[in-house]
């Protein structure tokens, strides 16, 4: 159902890339619902029968009809912004199951989420508590709240997207957290139901999981000694997956070990999975505009799309399978894959053995998940159209955008 050569040309979910070519214009991004609901179905299939929600993290993927499958299924969302609520309520998403984390709500974010009855606000600081609160209380209602510890777990992950470590910017420190919960009752408008962490994303192993899990059920311990009773447990996201024949753990273990830690404790259970669920459901579909060779042995090929349309290769150094379309038959050449764009970070893959000539069309795998959601229009590129297939077909889910797009309103303050 993934990737595979059928008659020396690429299939992606049962779809001909190469016959897909003769319609859709390069580059684009092409998602399985396919694959995204075998994911879902991994962690569904679980947590039958637990008290356990499931918050897919709107971050990863946040189009529209993406989410609207996610809808579908009854699952809650994780958000960051006030732009991923409206997201999330556009597409027929359940607003009283909208976990909203992050470090810098704005006071206007705030009250959209209150208003729009979200279920909890995951709270980073003591500030940002009061000001909950003081939101709340203009509105007459009260929110529900949740603490986000950081359980200063090393999750060997790359620096850029590890986040339970003390020097992150994320969550409040184990010293302060039960000083904190303390303070709660002193809001009036603030209900606290829960703990929150999330220690960074691309993890493979599940003893970092496990680890912070229990941690955190110490800190739950601790607080039921000091009447502080809480219903939920907020287990963040991070599960990782395979880019370059890592072995994740798969996502049922994950999930059973997590649940084995609070048995027992009658928590409900709230996971936040992003990568896990839509990472490998979706590829980059590029084509080879040009062919270099330069004095020093280095080969390039230079594709349609660039690092304004995926940037993970440069920003951390992430590494995506690439294949041509066409199968590669007898690889002659190590080639760096680069993009148009005039910066030398804009790369997709260094010295990798394939066969593409100019036209020919190349994937870049595995970006379903933290693709065209980082996209820009670096070099005044227009973002690139979204395709899905849902049942054999492939339908446009977001179109390419045009020129005026990238203007934006920019003519208006001419002199
Ligand atoms: N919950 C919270 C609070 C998060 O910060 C994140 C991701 C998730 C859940 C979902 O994590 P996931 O299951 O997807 O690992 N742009 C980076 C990844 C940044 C992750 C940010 N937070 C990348 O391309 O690798």
């Amino acid at each position: 159902m993934t990737l595979k050569y059928v008659n020396e040309t690429l299939n992606f979910d049962n779809i001909d890339i190469k016959e897909l070519g003769q319609t859709i214009q390069t580059p684009y991004y092409l998602y399985s619902e396919n694959i995204i609901a075998r994911n879902i179905d991994e962690y569904i299939s679980e947590l039958k029968n637990t008290d356990t929600l499931i918050c897919y993290s709107v971050k990863a993927n946040s189009n529209l009809s993406i989410l609207s499958l996610f809808a579908k299924k009854n699952l809650g969302f994780d958000i960051v912004s006030g732009g991923e609520l409206q997201r999330v309520v556009r597409a027929g998403g359940d607003t009283s199951k909208v976990v909203f984390s992050g470090v810098g709500k704005t006071n206007e974010e705030i009250e959209l989420a209150i208003k729009s009855k979200i279920y909890c606000f995951n709270v980073e600081s003591q500030s940002e508590l009061h000001r909950i609160d003081s939101i709340a209380s203009s509105l007459n209602v009260q929110a529900n709240i949740s603490l986000r510890v950081n359980p200063e777990i090393d999750a060997k992950t790359h620096p850029y997207i590890t986040t339970g470590l003390s020097e992150n910017k994320f969550g409040i420190s184990q010293d302060d957290v039960l000083s904190t919960f303390k303070t709660i009752s002193d809001y009036k408008s603030l209900n606290i139901c829960g703990i929150d962490y999330h220690i960074g994303s691309q993890i493979t192993d599940i003893k970092p999981f496990t680890d912070s899990a229990k941690k955190v059920l110490s800190l739950v311990n601790e607080l039921k000694k000091i009447k502080i009773n809480l219903t939920h447990v907020d287990l963040g996201g991070g599960l990782g997956i395979s880019y370059n024949n890592e072995s994740p753990a798969k996502r049922g273990d994950y999930v059973r070990s997590l649940i084995e830690v609070f048995k027992g404790t009658n928590l409900k259970l709230i996971f936040e999975p992003g990568r896990s669920i839509v990472g490998d459901a979706g590829i980059l579909v590029t084509k080879v505009i040009e062919k270099k060779n330069n004095p020093n042995g280095k080969n390039f090929i230079i594709v349609d799309a660039g690092m304004n349309d995926l940037i993970r290769p440069p920003l951390y150094g992430a590494y995506h399978k690439i294949s041509s379309v066409k199968e590669n038959t007898a690889p002659v050449a190590l080639f760096d894959v680069v993009g148009p764009v005039c910066e030398t970070a804009d790369f997709f893959g260094k010295d990798r053995y394939i066969t593409a000539d100019i036209g020919d069309l190349v994937v870049i795998q595995d970006t379903g998940a933290y693709g065209f959601v980082l996209s820009s229009n670096y070099n005044s590129r227009p973002r690139i159209a979204e395709y899905l297939i849902s049942n054999s077909n492939v339908t446009c889910i977001r179109g390419k955008e045009t020129f005026s797009d990238i203007l934006g309103d920019e003519e208006r303050y001419l002199e």
